[in-house]
């Protein structure tokens, strides 16, 4: 019993010692120490590595959270991360789940090409994971603007590259991917020069576009994050001013076809609303176990190093039935249980 005790003190003591370890690497106390989300803040892995998964999507499967986006060094491209997570504050490193092609200098993701705004949908035909984002081609800038789509049979990949394209033409940059509940997917994407908002449905296979492809809007926006609440669907948008922050927006249709009307007001509430609090958005998860709980994710850009640009995750609150997302400092999930 005392070699029991004697034991578990020294479990103890190891634990609270990697801990502060952490912190005073990184010089700032991250979620993962907290068990709160901290905005803003350096947000750790279980290796003690900043997450690097940005502009990033999350899907959930087989009760855990798996957390896609892209791996960035000080600018470069890196492919595309994923993590995993039982309770969305402490992540895992699961892999590089896409990488570049770093031996065939012809393909569309050979090394030096930039992928974007992953996201990851499941297709319960198939049982395969798909994977959609926004590639630029290897010295070309941002001038390709085309969609890529990689697929695996396991959800940490690694995801085989598939093909690139610019749906029915359509150039196709900042993007997202939504799966409603009848099983059809879309990709959702600001074209003609970001000044268009498309959307076109994929395939059932969920690996190329159909032809079913339609303008949303054309307010000049991009960052799309898309989530259905309540018989309606939602789309917060920004505004194209590159890793600068501008004011978010919100519309809303009760089809993802529309007709989709912007709703007159500021969805960000709080310190520097009207930069979206530093950020931009990238994805609205709905939150397991959670009936129509929302988390909205935005990317704080750091482009003298992309890496460590940070993550925003608040909570959505509908009032009046239209979504509001308000800055905390510190929050947790337990935020649901008190309010809506
Ligand atoms: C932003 C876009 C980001 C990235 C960046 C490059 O407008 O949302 O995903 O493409 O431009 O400047």
């Amino acid at each position: 019993m005392k070699y029991v005790i004697l034991i578990s003190f020294l479990w103890l003591l190891a634990a609270s010692c990697g801990r502060h370890v952490n912190a005073a690497k990184t010089g700032t106390v991250s979620v993962a120490d907290t068990g709160q989300f901290t905005p803003g803040k350096i947000w750790n892995d279980d290796k003690a590595e900043i997450i690097n998964a940005h502009g990033g999507g999350i899907l959930f499967a087989n009760n855990k959270y798996y957390w896609f986006g892209e791996k960035r060094g000080r600018s470069a491209s890196e492919g595309v991360n994923v993590y995993s997570s039982t309770d969305l504050y402490h992540w895992k490193f699961e892999a590089l789940a896409l990488s570049p092609n770093y031996t065939d200098t012809t393909s569309d993701i050979a090394a030096g090409c930039v992928m974007e705004r992953p996201k990851v949908i499941y297709n319960s035909s198939t049982h395969k994971y798909v994977m959609w984002f926004h590639l630029e081609l290897k010295g070309k800038g941002y001038s390709a603007a085309r969609a890529g789509v990689a697929v695996s049979d396991n959800i940490t990949g690694p995801y085989i590259f598939l093909h690139s394209f610019r749906p029915n033409g359509n150039m196709s940059r900042d993007m997202t991917l939504f799966k409603d509940e009848d099983g059809n997917a879309y990709h959702i994407y600001s074209s003609r020069e970001n000044y268009d908002l498309r959307i076109v449905k994929l395939t059932p296979d969920y690996l190329s576009a159909t032809t079913e492809d339609k303008m949303l809007f054309s307010n000049h926006r991009e960052a799309p994050a898309l989530f259905a609440y309540n018989k309606k669907y939602y789309l917060i948008t920004s505004g194209c001013t590159g890793w600068a922050p501008n004011k978010a927006s919100v519309h809303e249709a009760e089809s993802v076809w529309g007709p989709w009307t912007e709703l007159a007001y500021n969805p960000m509430e709080g310190a520097d609303a009207n930069i979206t609090f530093g950020a931009q958005s990238t994805f609205v998860l709905p939150v397991a176990g959670k009936n129509d709980r929302f988390i909205f994710i935005a990317d704080k850009w750091n482009p003298r190093n992309l890496k460590d640009s940070r993550y925003i995750w608040l909570p959505v609150r509908f009032r009046n039935m239209q979504p509001v997302v308000q800055w905390m400092d510190e929050w947790n999930l337990s935020f649901y249980n008190t309010n809506n």
